[in-house]
């Protein structure tokens, strides 16, 4: 083991033995973003607002479709949590200049000092948070794209018929996975099934939808339970140990969808979707905007393709209780 949280985890597990998953990915998703920019090829990853303007573009029009919707109020929040070097909320601003009176107040939600000087070189004027509950109260659209999937999930493994929480502890010379103590009240599950829970996404999907207006959450996920892992750690665009190399991996979990459209309805928001992310984009003229622009072509099929983001990533919405479908959202498509 090497690194800074290195040597702090392992002086906190010697002390107070053995950490939680998620405590682990929160510490480790921490370090990494602070450490600056893990974007585009010579990166870590690429997502989609980096892989083409198209997709910043279409999020913007997306939004500007939204106010209207909310009567075009003239004082209105437009938030990001999340928002990686800024690059999809500096295009969704561009392409939304074709109205005029769309003027929001931007709020970007980020906790990395080092993304926070990124998005600040946009040279758009936004408010910083850590959290969205600080946002002040009013009309609002806002917009989450891979920002669920970085939040740090429990993991609980089923062994010899009840269930272990997965926790981290030192072993040999570094860290390894080791399950905790049987949990009393077990549910039902077959032996090696695998389960998670992300307790800060229902909370902040929760705070979200109790704001009137509208917004986007747009992420790798599943609705039914997978019953396997699906925590991962990326390191120059592979897959790596996330154990080996403590804050220098993204780590990321499929996002529940089914636990954020429950928040969003208890908080009395409608939700519609999960649609897939390249049908909603197409729905919503993305070939027209490729074909203008020209030279899109391998843009266009990462982004829609069944075989690359367009299927794997999806496209959840909030909005009022009994609002008709938004923009790319088929009406019976939740609601
Ligand atoms: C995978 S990146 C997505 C970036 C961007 N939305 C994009 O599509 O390019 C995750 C983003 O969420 C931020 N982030 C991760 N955990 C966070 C947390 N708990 N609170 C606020 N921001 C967080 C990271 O710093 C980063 O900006």
């Amino acid at each position: 083991m090497t690194g800074g949280l290195a040597a702090r985890l392992a002086r906190r597990i010697e002390r107070d033995g053995p950490v939680s998953l998620a405590e682990f990915m929160a510490l480790n998703n921490a370090a990494y973003y602070a450490g600056g920019d893990p974007f585009g090829r010579g990166g870590d990853f690429i997502t989609a607002p980096e892989v083409s303007q198209m997709f910043g573009e279409i999020v913007g029009l997306w939004c500007v479709d939204a106010w209207e919707r909310m009567e075009r109020p003239a004082e209105f929040r437009l938030v990001e949590l999340g928002p990686g070097r800024g690059v999809l909320m500096a295009d969704a601003l561009r392409a939304a200049r074709l109205e005029p009176a769309f003027r929001p107040e931007v709020h970007l939600v980020e906790t990395s000092p080092a993304l926070r000087s990124l998005q600040r070189a946009q040279g758009f004027d936004a408010v910083w948070h850590d959290r969205p509950d600080t946002i002040p109260d009013g009309p609002s659209i806002w917009l989450a794209n891979e920002f669920f999937d970085a939040l740090p999930v429990r993991q609980f493994v089923r062994i010899g018929g009840s269930w272990h929480e997965r926790l981290v502890d030192l072993g040999g010379d570094g860290l390894r996975f080791v399950a905790g103590p049987a949990l009393r009240h077990a549910g039902a599950g077959g032996d090696g099934d695998v389960t998670e829970v992300c307790p800060a996404a229902g909370g902040i999907a929760a705070v979200l939808a109790a704001r009137p207006g509208y917004g986007l959450a747009i992420d790798y996920g599943y609705v039914e339970p997978p019953g396997r892992p699906t925590v991962q750690a990326v390191s120059g665009h592979g897959r790596v140990d996330p154990l080996s190399r403590p804050g220098e991996a993204d780590m990321s979990a499929h996002v529940d969808f089914a636990a954020l459209m429950r928040a969003g309805r208890e908080a009395g928001a409608a939700v519609w979707g999960p649609a897939p992310q390249g049908e909603w984009l197409r729905r919503l003229g993305i070939e027209a905007r490729a074909a203008r622009l020209g030279g899109q072509e391998e843009a266009l099929a990462r982004l829609t393709g069944g075989d690359a983001m367009g299927r794997l990533f999806r496209v959840l919405a909030f909005g009022p209780a009994g609002a008709p479908a938004p923009a790319g959202f088929l009406d019976g498509e939740g609601g």
